[in-house]
């Protein structure tokens, strides 16, 4: 038996942060993980192997669309799937392995296996059962399905065996337009699949600022994605060659069906928990399931915490690297914390969209009066220079302060740009500030001051 400071279970990048945090600020610390390799889902089955592909097959958009018109005249690529996900895989490993450096280096243990909890302060990894005055909980997320539909991961898939299809499908569908459903439905599309999603609500992403969402459905519309809104999968049923969908308004018993070589379900993921036996230990969980913790991400049992995805709050990598640094500073006596108020969202399409903060939609409901600056890329001379024109930046402050509340864009780049948007949403700026901030020409950046330019006086270039 050994004895830690921390044990964090869980390496995906709450776990691995948190651990790699805990051992930097002077705790002996071990991360238990089942995985054969460590990065969780995010580096094993989600964010990036995504990315991997979504950069292939948008490389492949590139050549077939707009190599021509920049004079660069070549023979059309020709996709060889296994070789892309060979690549795709490599990309998973440098990942992995860099991880397993990190801890290296920091003398973080990796315990290998599946840990179970016997008692506040001990972990049961392999057979062995190892001390620990805290423990971390980072299980992260998976996919939740919905009633009617089975995954199997060859013809039914989530994300993962979405991530390693034997083949491009000819027809897909996609349950649920996400942020899973819409970069996933983005890489086949692009690849030659005749994409089909659909929607419960009556929108592509709900929950997004309902403009950009507009946008963005209309642009995904002209690269060949079908969507069919409110909506609901009543069943999904085998055939010889693939999958027969049900479907119908929901509220209504009308019903038709549509038949695809394979069925993504993209309905989203709920917390990861099985096998801790957390009942058992007498930790609170919510009704869906996420295990509830205090601002310092205590649990109610003395030395259990939980972090990421198996908490409440958005479900995202980066918000949960957040949580585990900011517990590993408060294990270690510092005062850690997170502004759940300034965490941004990305969907790594293309065009990308990005967001964070406030929405109109969420201002209106709370009856919160602000001003919107809007600004087109199409006023952009390096979007235009690019192929990337379509999309705006939008920019909402307060109406008396000029407080920046929120931002929202759609276009090249978004991913990144939103982030000069949180940093001085973290200073309290205002759009004034953002305005006055000389910004690099030719820059897709200065689009996000041209918004903060149409929040006072008026943008230059619109
Ligand atoms: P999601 O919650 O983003 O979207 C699920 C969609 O499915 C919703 O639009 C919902 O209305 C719809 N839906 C639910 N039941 C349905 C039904 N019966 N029929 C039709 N539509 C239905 O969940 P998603 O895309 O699965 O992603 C899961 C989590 O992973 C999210 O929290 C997401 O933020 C995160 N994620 C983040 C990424 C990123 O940051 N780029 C990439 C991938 C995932």
């Amino acid at each position: 038996m050994s004895t830690y400071d921390v044990i964090v279970i869980g390496a995906g990048p709450g776990g691995y942060v948190c651990a790699i945090r805990c051992a930097q600020l002077g705790l002996k610390t071990a991360c238990a993980e089942g995985r054969e390799t460590l990065g969780g889902t995010c580096l094993n089955a989600g964010c990036i192997p995504s990315k991997a592909l979504l950069h292939a097959s948008h490389s492949l958009y590139e050549a077939t669309h707009n190599f021509a018109r920049m004079g660069l005249k070549t023979t059309a690529p020709k996709v060889e799937w296994d070789a892309m996900l060979a690549y795709k895989d490599d990309a998973i490993s440098q990942n992995t392995k860099g991880i397993e450096f990190l801890f290296r280096k920091n003398k973080v243990d990796w315990l290998k296996g599946w840990a179970s909890i016997p008692a506040a302060g001990q972990v049961s990894v392999a057979g062995q059962t190892h001390e620990a005055r805290a423990i971390v909980i980072a299980t992260g997320s998976d996919s939740a399905t919905i009633p009617g539909v089975e995954i199997d991961e060859r013809t039914v898939v989530s994300s993962t065996g979405a991530l390693e299809l034997q083949k491009i499908p000819g027809k897909l569908l996609v349950i649920g337009a996400g942020v899973i459903g819409l970069e996933l439905g983005s890489v086949y599309s692009r690849l030659g699949s005749e994409v089909t999603v659909i929607e419960f609500q009556d929108r592509i992403l709900p929950g997004a600022d309902g403009e950009i969402a507009g946008t963005f459905r209309k642009i995904l519309g002209k690269q060949g994605l079908k969507f069919i809104t409110g909506a609901a999968v009543r069943k999904v049923d085998a055939t010889e060659t693939g999958a027969r969908t049900t479907y119908g308004p929901h509220g209504s018993n009308e019903e038709a069906t549509l038949e695809t070589d394979t069925v993504l379900v993209a309905t989203g993921r709920r917390p990861f928990t099985r096998g801790l036996e957390l009942d058992r230990l007498g930790v609170n969980c919510s009704k869906g399931g996420q295990i509830v913790t205090d601002s310092r991400y205590a649990t109610n049992v003395d030395g259990i915490y939980a972090i990421g995805d198996c908490v409440d709050g958005p479900m995202l990598a980066h918000k949960a690297e957040d949580e585990g640094m900011a517990v590993a500073e408060n294990l270690a006596g510092q005062a850690g914390h997170v502004n759940h108020d300034v965490i941004p969202g990305v969907i790594y399409t293309h065009p990308e969209v990005a967001s964070v903060g406030e929405t109109e939609e969420s201002l209106k409901e709370r009856g919160r009066a602000y001003k919107a600056g809007r600004f087109s890329f199409m006023g952009n001379g390096r979007a235009k220079a690019t192929f990337s024109s379509d999309g705006l930046v939008k920019l909402l402050a307060d109406a008396g302060t000029d407080r920046i509340l929120g931002c929202h864009i759609i276009g090249p780049a978004a991913g990144d740009l939103i982030h000069e948007v949180c940093v001085a949403m973290e200073f309290g700026a205002a759009a004034e500030d953002l305005a006055r901030t000389c910004h690099a020409h030719p820059t897709y950046s200065e689009a996000v001051r041209e918004a903060a330019l149409a929040c006072g006086d008026g943008a230059i270039h619109a």
